[in-house]
């Protein structure tokens, strides 16, 4: 593969001063070598543009993030490597588990915390997810921290309420220094999977959520930093929309991130 060894770090957007992030989270999808056959197909089709715009990170399952970290760092791609998950202790009798520092010594440099589906299915709560993002800050990376309502939630008003409560649970007991270098998504669960994306107003609201939680915690100023992604039925029609809104920082893509196609015309968008 070509190397491209030039300066591709994202440049902040002019509107805000925050670098954008726009994430594929593959869930439990791809074998190592698909995974390596995508990574190599979204590099070959990134314009030189699309990495200042963006910073553009994958998270594949645990089992290719070795393959991908060399292949990364092989090829030098300026795309960054994430994690889907991790646990919150360092080592230890945890059966199946992945410890933070552990995927910090495989290159990752952001990692998913707090997934809705990690919260439905396997029962994560506001503190564990809170855990969880002080193990991967500790280990000097970055927590993408997902909060988000349900639609009985949404349909009861509870959306801000519920936001607010997620990220108390992470921000809390942080200082402020750490605390503007997390990144959120909003990522509302009636929109995950479901092929109907909110508004983008709707997502509007979602981050200027985020971002009252973290002020009352830690001020405006930090609240001005902290990134907020917008997550939930993304696709190329509607990405343009929700990265046009100030608000929003980028993207955490699921489905339309699992083929090269799909994920450049996101980030192309
Ligand atoms: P979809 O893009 O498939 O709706 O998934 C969103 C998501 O959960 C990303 O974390």
């Amino acid at each position: 593969m070509a190397s491209k060894s030039r300066d591709y770090a994202a440049k902040a957007n002019p509107r805000n001063g925050r670098c954008r992030l726009i994430s594929g989270n593959w869930k439990m999808n791809l074998n190592h070598l698909e995974a390596i056959s995508l990574v190599q197909k979204l590099h070959y089709s990134f314009r030189e543009s699309d990495y200042h715009f963006a910073e553009i990170s994958v998270h594949p399952p645990f089992t290719s993030l070795r393959s991908i970290q060399l292949l990364l760092e092989t090829d030098r791609v300026p795309i960054s490597l994430g994690a889907q998950d991790c646990y919150f202790e360092s080592s230890g009798a945890y059966t199946g588990e992945i410890s933070a520092s552990m995927l910090g010594k495989l290159g990752v440099r952001y990692v998913i915390v707090g997934h809705s589906e990690r919260r439905e299915l396997f029962g994560e709560t506001d503190e564990i997810v809170a855990k969880k993002a002080n193990a991967v800050i500790a280990s000097q990376m970055t927590p993408i921290v997902c909060v988000g309502e349900s639609m009985f939630q949404r349909e009861e008003k509870q959306t801000e309420t519920v936001i607010k409560s997620q990220v108390e649970a992470v921000v809390s007991s942080m200082s402020s220094e750490l605390c503007e270098e997390l990144v959120f998504a909003y990522e509302p669960k009636w929109a995950i999977g479901s092929g109907i994306p909110a508004e983008s107003q709707d997502a509007v609201v979602g981050a200027n959520a985020v971002r009252a939680a973290v002020s009352k915690y830690h001020g405006e100023m930090v609240a001005n930093k902290v990134r907020v992604q917008y997550g939930g039925s993304v696709n190329s029609a509607n990405a343009k929309e929700f990265l046009d809104q100030a608000e929003i920082d980028g993207l955490l893509v699921g489905g339309a991130s699992l083929t090269a196609e799909a994920f450049t015309a996101i980030v192309q968008a």
